[in-house]
């Protein structure tokens, strides 16, 4: 702590938070202190950044309400305060659009206002993960708007109890992806990112070679989109040992994988090649409602979530929302097949 702060006063409250044994969900923490000084809240950030992201891997999700960060600058500055490693958009091979405001905030979802995003985990469709996903919120949408949060963990509990055999597979085979990329970017869409984009090459021989080592297969179309298909990859995480993560991109994929080039049918299989049940794909849609918390925006709150161990989503809104993310700590994303037994 600098010499001259001053200690804010912060306290945790779990009004209207979802419970989980020992954990609530979020777990909200509000500066209580009247006209706290942003330095202040920075330096008490950079003093918590341990137990913070501790709250946030063991609740999923901290949500800091009514601190002194009035811009996208401040968030930026919290990000920093807390130490956490950035994972540039550039590098992701994240399907949506997006802009970058700083170097580690961008624009959370270029995607219209009546285009909903389905929960996932962020870049699970990926073989490079972020371990945490930070929103802020710049502009609370006028209405609607709100950005759904899901315990992975909860869910996957709730479906090895109501489909063991579904999820038995998923953990057995894992899943591979295939979405159709458009040569330049298309922002109507919520996966509209161009190929070029994505893969960070301007080539179709460069793009060939990057998924070579990324390790996927591919197929040029005729109006020069590529359709690319993801190795195995994790349907499940075991973020801790005996806690696991309905880890994946599945409810995204089936419900909202759909634009101009896509068709969410053929976009995800197991890694065998073999159809998901459907039945069970519609019941952890359906769990993933029920259990979904939504994060209805105030100006300047800002969350901290543990991607390992929470879904988000995006509901639809009316006005001006700008909701703005960084990503941290990049992580290999690897299908490893269970040992028999
Ligand atoms: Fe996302």
């Amino acid at each position: 702590m600098n010499a001259n702060s001053t200690p804010i006063e912060v306290v945790a409250n779990a009004d209207g938070c979802q419970q989980y044994g020992d954990t609530q969900f979020p777990y909200l923490l509000q500066c209580k202190t009247e006209s706290a000084e942003a330095t202040d809240a920075f330096d008490w950030a950079a003093d918590s950044k341990d137990s913070l992201l501790h709250l946030a891997e063991t609740h999923g999700a901290v949500l800091l309400r009514n601190f002194p960060f009035p811009t996208v600058e401040h968030f930026d500055r919290l990000i920093e305060s807390l130490g956490v490693e950035n994972f540039p958009y550039k590098k992701s091979l994240s399907n949506a659009v997006r802009v970058n405001r700083t170097e580690r905030v961008f624009s959370a979802n270029e995607a219209p206002p009546d285009v909903q995003i389905f929960f996932h985990h962020e870049m699970a469709q990926t073989p490079l993960y972020p371990v945490w996903i930070m929103f802020y919120c710049e502009i609370p949408a006028e209405q609607g708007g709100a950005t759904p949060l899901c315990r992975s963990d909860v869910l996957y509990d709730r479906l090895a109890e109501e489909c063991p055999l579904f999820i038995h597979d998923c953990e057995k085979l894992g899943l591979k992806y295939s979405n159709v990329m458009p040569g330049d970017d298309d922002p109507a869409s919520g996966m509209g990112r161009s190929w070029k984009s994505t893969l960070g090459v301007d080539s179709r021989e460069a793009a060939e070679e990057r998924l070579r080592e990324l390790n996927y297969s591919w197929e040029w179309q005729d109006d020069g989109c590529l359709r690319a298909t993801t190795p195995q990859l994790p349907a499940v995480l075991e973020v801790s040992p005996g806690r696991k993560t309905f880890f994946n991109q599945l409810i995204a994929a089936y419900s909202g994988w759909k634009d101009s080039r896509n068709d969410p049918s053929s976009a995800i299989r197991h890694g065998d090649g073999s159809v998901l049940d459907a039945d069970a794909v519609r019941r952890a849609i359906e769990l993933s409602e029920e259990l979904a918390f939504d994060v209805a925006w105030q100006k300047g709150d800002a969350v901290i979530i543990d991607n390992r161990v929470v879904m988000h989503a995006r509901r639809t809104f009316q006005g001006t929302r700008k909701i703005v993310a960084s990503l941290g700590s990049m992580q290999n994303n690897r299908f490893l097949a269970p040992s028999a037994g």
